[in-house]
This record gives C-alpha cells, structure tokens and sequence, in this order.
C-alpha cells in the first residue's frame, strides 16, 4: 500500500533572538504524520529554544509555526493556538511541586480534553509502563531527578497526543530506563504518533530516530535519514597525533609536502560536506587527520613516509583509524568543525 506523506509540523523561517545573540537563525523543517525526528546539537544550538516557540511559549521574531488543525489543515499557531491536534511537551527540566504524583498527572491530565472517566486508568496505565506505581500517593518534591524526569515524560503524553515533543527526556534516567523510553517512544510511532526529540544524546537518538536534524548556532545544517547522513559519511581517515605543535607559520609548507609524498594514498574524490581538503591539521590537539582510500597497504605507507620523510617536521607519537560510530563521526564532521556557541563565547574561536 502506498502510504501518502502528510505533514503534521512545519517551521518556515523561523527566528529568534536575545539581544544580538541569533539563538534561532532561520530554520525551516517539515515533519511528517508517524516519523521520529531528532533534533541533535551542542550546548547552546537552539533546541529548546526552537521547542519553545513550537510550545508557544516564546513568540518567534520572525517565520511561522505551523501545525495540524482538527480539520486537517495546517495552521498558524501565532496566529491561532484553538482547535490544533493534540500535542505533548517535555520542555526542560521538570520542577514540580508539593503535590503527589497522582494530584498533579490529573491536573495536567484535566487541562487537556481527555476523557474524565479515563483518567485514572490513564494514570495507572503510565505509572506502571515507567516503574513509578508505587510512588503514586508520594508527594513529587521527594523525587529523585530521574524519577521526576519520568514523571515530566508521562505529563507530556498523558493525554495521549498526536504530537510528542521532548526536550532531553533522557536526561536523569538511568540506562535501563533510558531503554525503556527507546522501546516506548518505538512504540508511540507505531501507533501513528509523531515524535520530535532534542538530544545531544548521538547513541539514543540514532537507535530510534528515522530522522535527524543537526542543529548549530541556531542553524539546521542537515536534515536527512541517518542512512543518507551516513552515506556522505563513507570515507576513511587516519589520526596522526605529533609530539610538538607546529608553527602557523610552517603549516602551509608541510601540508603541501605531505599532499604531495601521500597523493598516490589519498581519496580520490572528497565529499566536499566532510572536508574541502584530504589532510588537515588541529593544532589544539596536535594532530593530522587524512583521508585515504581505505586500503590497508596505504595506510602502511603512509606511516612509512610519514617516520622516514618527515622527521624534521614532527614526531608522530600515534597513528591511529578512528572508530567511531557513524552518527559521531557525522556530528564531529559537520557539527564540530564549526565552532560551537560556547567556543565563540568562551573567546576560544573568533
Ligand atoms: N532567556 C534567554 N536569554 C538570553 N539568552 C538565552 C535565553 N535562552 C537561551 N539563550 C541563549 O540562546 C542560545 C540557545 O539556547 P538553547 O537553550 O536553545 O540551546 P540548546 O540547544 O537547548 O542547548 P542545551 O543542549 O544546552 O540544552 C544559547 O546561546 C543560550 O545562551
Ligand atoms: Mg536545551
């Protein structure tokens, strides 16, 4: 059967600031009816902010939000919140207060148009799927971090939303229950759920997610299936850590030497999205980086020319291939490579 896509969620330019700082800077994405979507960036990237305005908590500055209505349109939410699909948020750290478990998942739960005659089974039915029955009557301000983390997941889904959106939901939960939310979020979009994830969690996020939105001072600079991030992704690089920095000065030099002593090992065509160049160096962690053919005999000679033809360079003091998972090397590749908002901001990056 040919399944018709249908877009549920849709940010069109989306924009926003504090002061000069463009935390949001013009993000356009599509989410479609059942996908998973992760949303992965550093520190400071925009993914809660980008969340937020989605929650209608913070008004964009500029670029629309628009959402599935009950009448199958998608709608302005600035413009008009009324009659919207359902939708669930996870947003931050949850801190709730002196009320028992029980007291405030029915609050939330009354705020939504779930049926009251539901509710408690509701209650019950998510209490038990997280391993927090027991702690039903217990008044939430004794909770540990992750339990309240839990508790900030079934508030958002307990009113069973088309549209789930959760800001870090790992966070606090110990790797048992961080596998039971996996299973749990599989399980929501098999039963047709749309799901948008936030997360600077690669492993968690490339487990579940169909999708992934790389996010960077403010920017999406991807948004693709993990397959097709991974197939711009297949190359092979070796580190070359050395035993003195090299100077700016002498960079150009060596570079060219080395291109021209390793040119018959190098790739041959580069995917320009992982590097304009087959040998670069990173002088914070002294090291080389270059991009072979993948054979073994090269990466033989390679280290061979590397100790016998450059010894008044530098000293090689390792030689290694990376083996990182592909979602990492994707994030290191198209994320770290641009500085990220706290390097500017700690003045290590001008
Ligand atoms: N209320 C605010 N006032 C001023 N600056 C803010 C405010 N909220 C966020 N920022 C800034 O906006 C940028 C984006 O922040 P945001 O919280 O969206 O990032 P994030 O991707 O969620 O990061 P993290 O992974 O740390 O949660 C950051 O540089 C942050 O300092
Ligand atoms: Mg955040």
């Amino acid at each position: 059967m040919k399944t018709i896509s249908e877009t549920i969620l849709k940010l069109v330019n989306l924009s926003k600031s504090y002061g000069k700082l463009k935390a949001v800077d013009n993000i356009n994405l599509e989410v479609q009816k059942g996908e998973l979507i992760g949303l992965v960036g550093p520190n400071g990237a925009g993914k809660t902010t980008t969340i937020k305005m989605i929650a209608n908590i913070l008004k964009p500055d500029k670029g629309e939000i628009l959402i599935k209505n009950q009448k199958g349109n998608l709608q302005n939410l600035v413009k008009n919140s009324r009659h919207l699909i359902p939708q669930g948020f996870l947003i931050d750290i949850p801190s709730f207060y002196k009320m028992t478990a029980y007291d405030l998942l029915k609050y939330f739960a009354k705020l939504t148009d779930y049926p009251r005659n539901k509710i408690d089974d509701r209650i019950d039915e998510l209490l038990k799927l997280f391993n927090l029955y027991q702690w039903k009557y217990t008044r939430v301000d004794k909770f540990s971090k992750g339990m309240n983390q839990k508790l900030g997941i079934i508030q958002a889904i307990i009113h069973d939303p088309e549209i789930i959106i959760l800001d870090e939901p790992q966070m606090g939960l110990d790797p048992n229950a961080r596998l039971e939310l996996r299973r749990f979020l599989k399980l929501l979009q098999a039963r047709g759920k749309t799901i948008f994830l936030a997360s600077h969690l690669l492993h968690e996020i490339s487990e579940i997610c169909n999708k992934i939105a790389l996010i960077n001072l403010g920017k999406i600079i991807k948004f693709d299936t993990i397959e097709n991030l991974g197939v711009n992704l297949r190359t092979n690089e070796v580190i070359v850590n050395i035993l003195n920095e090299i100077k700016e000065a002498d960079l150009p030099e060596i570079q060219n030497k080395m291109i021209q002593k390793l040119n018959p090992y190098l790739v041959k065509s580069l995917d320009p999205n992982i590097s304009k160049q087959s040998i670069n160096y990173y002088p914070l962690t002294k090291e080389f980086r270059i991009y072979f053919d993948g054979k073994n005999e090269s990466k033989a000679e390679i280290l061979k020319i590397l100790l016998q033809e450059f010894q008044s360079d530098f000293k090689v003091t390792s030689f290694s291939q990376p083996r990182t998972a592909q979602l990492e090397r994707i994030y290191e590749e198209l994320i770290q490579k641009e500085p990220t908002r706290s390097q500017i901001e700690e003045g290590r990056v001008i």
